[in-house]
């Protein structure tokens, strides 16, 4: 059987390893994480999910005190409709992380931008936009578009002089969201450059119902995807995520026709991961029965997490002044409704417990939310314990080469 260095994805006139470090949000697929699959010939992702944030930790900005201090006087009001983000310190934030990224690249490989439609941030169009359009004008490679249908997203850059250049992708759950997407985006004259196919096995959110995720598996939807694509002469490649856990999984995909496959839980225990230690502890600890899929994010998609995330349950006051990425077009969040409701059924309580929503961006911020992959709990196999009892942590290029030239389902521990 083949391996995955039999193999090359063609993409921007490149030959690549065909391995996709997938966009992990809140600066868990950090550049250090990006920079590293770039050198070792793959594909890595920045995300621009709380953009600001991100920035005032790595480039020592005050986005976020700026904006809390700004509606400072909003915060104990129900409607948080005034709360807008100021699109020149998005535009601003999104160049000093891409321009940061990308200026420290080495090596062959690409490096990428996660973007999530689901960001509405009070102004949906708007904000996306400027946040497609900043990554594009600070010299990202790709942007991979997830999280969200996309069907205006095209056109929203479409005027944008590296549109045709810059690598575009979008990531799809089933094959109508992909064919709804090629539909919208026709006018503008521009397929995207890669599919990513994400299956009910993956991380973050999913593009399945909370009920119906479980009757879906990445093979059948990729073998759909790949024989339409076929048979309509579109010559898109296909990159699978979801529970590709070894190399020989992935060799496996790429022997029936997928270009690269996208990996994400391996490298959460990596040290370039942003997760914090003590967290990545309990990703490697966790068996399958601590890995449960909810529907606190007040995004309305599932999402999979561990069960001992302090996100779940937790009561804290929204926090839509200093972050609001989740408001919608009407400065709207699930989360707020939860929360009030929670207040007014229980006066005066002081730790208050909101079991159906949680404040996602709070607590994706803090590290709080731990969103794993469906395979987390195979993670303790591939390291070592230490005499203290943790597992050793990996380097990422130790994950990405055993993904490029492992075989037999084999997978190499650390020295
Ligand atoms: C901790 C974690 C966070 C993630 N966050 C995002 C995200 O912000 N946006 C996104 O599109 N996908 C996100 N994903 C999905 C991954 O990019 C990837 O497609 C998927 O997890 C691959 O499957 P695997 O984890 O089984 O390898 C996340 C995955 C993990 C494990």
């Amino acid at each position: 059987m083949k391996r995955v260095d039999d193999f090359r994805l063609k993409l921007g006139g490149r030959e690549l390893v065909p391995i996709v470090i997938g966009g992990m949000g809140v600066d868990i697929s950090t550049t250090e994480l990006a920079l590293e699959a770039a050198r070792l010939g793959g594909v890595g992702h920045i995300s621009d999910a709380m953009i600001k944030t991100v920035s005032d930790r790595r480039y020592d900005t005050k986005f976020v005190s700026a904006k809390q201090k700004r509606y400072k006087h909003n915060v104990a009001n129900v409607d948080k409709s005034e709360v807008k983000f100021d699109l020149a310190d998005v535009a601003e934030a999104t160049r000093l992380h891409v321009q940061g990224t990308m200026h420290a690249k080495r090596g062959d490989g690409l490096i990428f931008i996660n973007c999530m439609e689901k960001l509405t941030m009070n102004a949906p169009k708007e904000t996306l936009r400027v946040r497609l359009t900043a990554a594009m004008d600070a010299g990202i490679d790709g942007i991979t578009l997830a999280a969200g249908l996309h069907l205006g997203s095209f056109g929203l850059i479409e005027a944008h002089p590296r549109f045709k250049d810059v690598q575009l992708g979008i990531i799809v759950s089933s094959l109508r969201a992909l064919q709804l997407f090629l539909r919208k985006s026709a006018r503008t004259g521009r397929l995207p450059d890669y599919v990513v196919v994400e299956g009910p096995l993956a991380g973050g959110h999913l593009g399945f119902g909370l009920d119906d995720w479980m009757k879906h598996d990445l093979r059948t939807i990729t073998g759909e995807i790949l024989a339409w694509l076929r048979q309509e002469r579109l010559d898109i490649p296909v990159i699978p995520a979801g529970g590709i856990f070894t190399g020989t999984d992935a060799a496996g995909y790429l022997e029936t026709g997928a270009a690269a496959v996208q990996v994400a839980t391996r490298f959460t225990v990596a040290r370039e991961c942003g997760l914090p230690p003590e967290v990545q502890q309990e990703y490697f600890k966790a068996d399958e029965d601590d890995i449960e899929v909810n529907g606190i994010s007040p995004t309305g998609y599932p999402m999979r997490m561990l069960k001992g995330s302090p996100a779940i349950g937790a009561g804290i006051r929204p926090n839509c002044e200093a972050y609001g990425y989740l408001l919608d077009a009407n400065g709207h969040c699930a989360y707020i409704d939860a929360y009030y409701r929670e207040v007014a059924a229980h006066p005066g309580v002081k730790d208050l417990h909101v079991p159906d929503k949680t404040c996602l961006c709070t607590h994706m911020r803090n590290f709080d939310c731990w969103t794993c992959g469906a395979t987390t709990y195979r993670l303790k196999d591939t390291s070592r314990r230490l005499a203290d009892g943790s597992y050793q942590l990996l380097t990422a290029e130790h994950v990405f080469r055993d993904y490029q030239f492992s075989k037999d389902g084999k997978i190499a521990l650390p020295d």
